[in-house]
């Protein structure tokens, strides 16, 4: 039986229990129940003295709020993804998994902002002070005046941030603080949502923005941090392949900006470079495309990007084929395998299919089904498409290539990088921009590529 007072709190999904159970009934995690006390239950109010009442003040909704100032970081990518710069008084959490460099990216951000005249703070409660500074020299950083602190203690913070004021506050990470309000463990689900509560609470009164690091599980969730989602204003979430140096800030969650912005960067010896032009990254420009590489034209956020596919298609060494897939989704690919089968007679149930974006990006899109079509099919056939060609366009069911949104960006962006001609959806206008080799079926496509019928 429960202790008085005791709950048993998921640490994977924040469900609270009465009994422990091996299983987290609301999601399934196992081993996932720790014993917490709560003072009270989770959204009880304490009845109001009848004195202080006051009444709501409603409002229409014809008035006007002037847009939130803006602190600029100087960081752009990363200002970009915040909707225009941090607002002050706002909560952020980034996560991202152990070491793909939110540390890194913050000390950037707090250096390049307290430069600039912002007042930052950057508390870290996983290192050493010295492991911050030597990563600050390291970038060239250290004449940057950010004040520095080590401290896990959150009463201790809390009454730091009260006493001197400041812009700007990293908090590195929120796993790492404790409450002693509450008696579980640091980084347990009740600590997290305490600290966080107290910590965005703080943003909210004072007007500080607060960073809030956030470390991701294997299961791509951010565990704990995941349960103070709804209480900061914006979620970022930090992204890179294990293997290539490149970074991708993505919005999960941003109350204050658009969420589909990306930020992209790159790791090197002195820390995180800003790539101002992914396409040029995402590309080898270099040599002949082989066959099975198609570069699609996509969008990410405002921007276009274009991107290599790779496809290889090869005889299965075993009884069941394999599918494998890098940056792209797997249902995705199996919808596009099944449709190249039946609808257009390339035979591919038997043998092996891999599929890679290169450079270490992942696309969402479902521009790019034609992108992976056109590089399956040019695998399978073992015909190159043309040097000069983008491809991009929905593909349905039936095997109808559908029109995709933004169009015109699409081609200007590779009609920049020295493409032709698009591989596209039937009576696009290719303005000029470029030649359209406009196909209305999938069928169409993988017959022209097979015949290198290319006007
Ligand atoms: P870090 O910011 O500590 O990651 P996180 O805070 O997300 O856990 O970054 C860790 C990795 O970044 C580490 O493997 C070393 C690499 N790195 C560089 O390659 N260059 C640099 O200039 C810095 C500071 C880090
Ligand atoms: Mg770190």
């Amino acid at each position: 039986m429960a202790r008085d007072g005791a709950v048993y709190v998921c640490q994977s999904c924040g469900a609270v229990q009465s009994k422990w159970a091996g299983q987290c009934p609301a999601c399934n995690a196992w081993n996932s129940l720790v014993e917490e006390t709560q003072s009270r239950a989770p959204g009880s109010l304490a009845p109001s003295k009848a004195s202080r009442v006051r009444g709501l003040t409603f409002q229409g909704l014809e008035e006007h709020t002037p847009p939130p100032p803006r602190i600029a970081t100087g960081v752009d990518e990363f200002d970009r993804v915040c909707g225009g710069g941090i607002v002050p008084g706002s909560a952020i959490l980034l996560g991202g998994d152990p070491g793909v460099g939110k540390s890194t990216l913050l000390m950037q951000v707090a250096a390049q902002a307290a430069r600039r005249g912002v007042r930052c703070a950057y508390i870290s409660g996983e290192e050493a002070i010295e492991q911050v500074r030597g990563r600050a020299q390291r970038m060239g950083l250290a004449d940057a005046p950010v004040k520095l602190a080590t401290e896990t203690a959150l009463r201790e913070i809390l009454d730091s941030l009260k006493r001197e004021p400041f812009d700007l506050v990293v908090i590195d990470s929120i796993q790492t603080m404790w409450s002693d309000a509450h008696e579980a463990a640091p980084g347990s689900v009740t600590q997290v949502r305490a600290a966080a509560g107290e910590l965005v609470r703080l943003a909210k009164k004072r007007g500080v923005a607060v960073i809030l690091v956030g470390h991701v599980t294997k299961e791509g969730t951010i565990a704990g941090p995941r349960v103070i989602e709804h209480m900061v204003d914006a979620v970022l979430s930090f992204e890179g392949e294990r293997g290539y140096p490149f970074r991708i800030l993505r919005g999960a969650k941003n109350r204050f900006g658009a969420t589909d912005e990306i930020g992209v960067f790159e790791m090197g010896d002195a820390g995180l470079g800003e790539v101002k032009n992914p396409s040029a990254l995402f590309l080898d420009t270099s040599g002949e495309r082989a066959a099975g590489a198609a570069v699609f034209a996509g969008i990410e956020g405002s921007r276009p990007v274009l991107v290599e596919f790779q496809a290889l298609v090869a005889p299965s060494a075993y009884g069941t084929p394999r599918r494998a897939v890098v940056g792209w989704d797997t249902g995705r690919l199996a919808m596009v395998l099944a449709v190249l089968e039946t609808r257009c007679g390339l035979s591919l149930g038997n043998r092996d299919v891999y599929l890679n974006v290169a450079g270490g990006l992942r696309i969402n899109e479902p521009a790019a089904d034609l992108a992976a079509a056109a590089a399956l099919a040019s695998s399978a056939l073992d015909v190159a498409l043309p040097q000069d060609c983008v491809v991009f366009g929905e593909i349905s069911l039936s095997g109808d290539i559908r029109h995709v949104s933004r169009m015109e960006s699409r081609m200007k962006e590779a009609a920049k990088l020295g493409f032709k001609r698009a591989l596209a959806p039937k009576e696009l206008d290719g303005g000029g921009l470029m030649k359209v080799d406009g196909v209305a079926r999938l069928a169409d496509a993988v017959r022209r590529i097979g015949d290198g019928e290319w006007g």
